[in-house]
């Protein structure tokens, strides 16, 4: 979606929301890396929830790898400081059933539009995987997990069936596939006048949105349902 300004109103043309939407990139003054504070501020004040979350995924043999994907990464240090937290934790787990913890994968998704260069920048190496894994755990300027970048919308398919052992989305689902038509149509009751808020808008243009949001987050969770591996669990805020 392409907004420009016009008097009070904004133009709204009909380019696909998620082909240019994105995060502000690179690492400068007004880049999301160096203005996502507040929601690392709101990811440490739920680590306890994401715990037991974690605390209930199905661990599988210590043979097979654990996959983690971050859905909505976008290009600041929040989504490497989760994956960090997810991987220690799980290890634990491992160790506390007395095996050594698996290898670790961990897809970083967001959108085409999103600076995957610079989120790709920000990852410490990986640790050296000729030493046990323990070690490599134990190293916390190194990375103990293979990373990948997976460009796409959440509200397709990603990633191929049972294949993530846990999906992770922080303030992102808010974000909607498109802006309803109804709100863009003239002739409708939810017309929002080319407005980009709804505040002070009438009970139709709330509905409309309502209404996206449903059927996104339903577009959303069937396609986690084939991606996830059975026991494999989802925190979404
Ligand atoms: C506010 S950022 C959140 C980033 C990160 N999770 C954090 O906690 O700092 C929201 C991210 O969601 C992404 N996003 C929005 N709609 C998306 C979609 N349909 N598919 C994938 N990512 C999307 C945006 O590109 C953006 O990077």
């Amino acid at each position: 979606m392409f907004m420009a300004p016009k008097g009070d109103n904004v133009l709204v043309s009909s380019i696909k929301l998620e082909k240019i939407f994105s995060m502000k990139g690179g690492k400068g003054e007004s880049s999301y890396a160096n203005n996502s504070k507040a929601q690392a501020i709101h990811a440490r004040s739920m680590l306890h929830l994401l715990k037991e979350t974690l605390d209930r995924v199905q661990l599988s043999s210590p043979e097979v790898p654990f996959v983690v994907a971050d859905l909505g990464c976008s290009s600041g240090s929040n989504t490497i400081n989760t994956v960090d937290v997810i991987i220690k934790h799980i290890a634990k787990r491992y160790e506390a059933l007395g095996y050594n913890p698996p290898e670790f994968s961990a897809f970083f998704s967001d959108l085409p539009s999103n600076d995957f260069n610079t989120l790709f920048q920000l990852f410490p190496p990986l640790a050296n995987h000729g030493g046990s894994m323990e070690e490599t755990l134990a190293a916390d300027s190194h990375r103990s997990y293979f990373a990948a970048g997976v460009p796409g919308s959440f509200y397709r398919r990603l990633f191929p069936s049972m294949s993530i052992d846990l999906f992770h989305s922080a303030f992102s689902l808010h974000w909607l596939s498109q802006v309803p038509e109804s709100v863009l149509d003239k002739r409708s009751a939810a017309y929002n006048k080319g407005r980009v808020f709804i505040h002070g808008a009438n009970e139709s243009t709330a509905n409309a949105y309502k209404k996206q949001f449903q059927t996104d987050l339903a577009s959303f969770l069937r396609s986690r349902a084939k991606e996830l591996k059975k026991g494999g669990s989802m925190f979404l805020a």
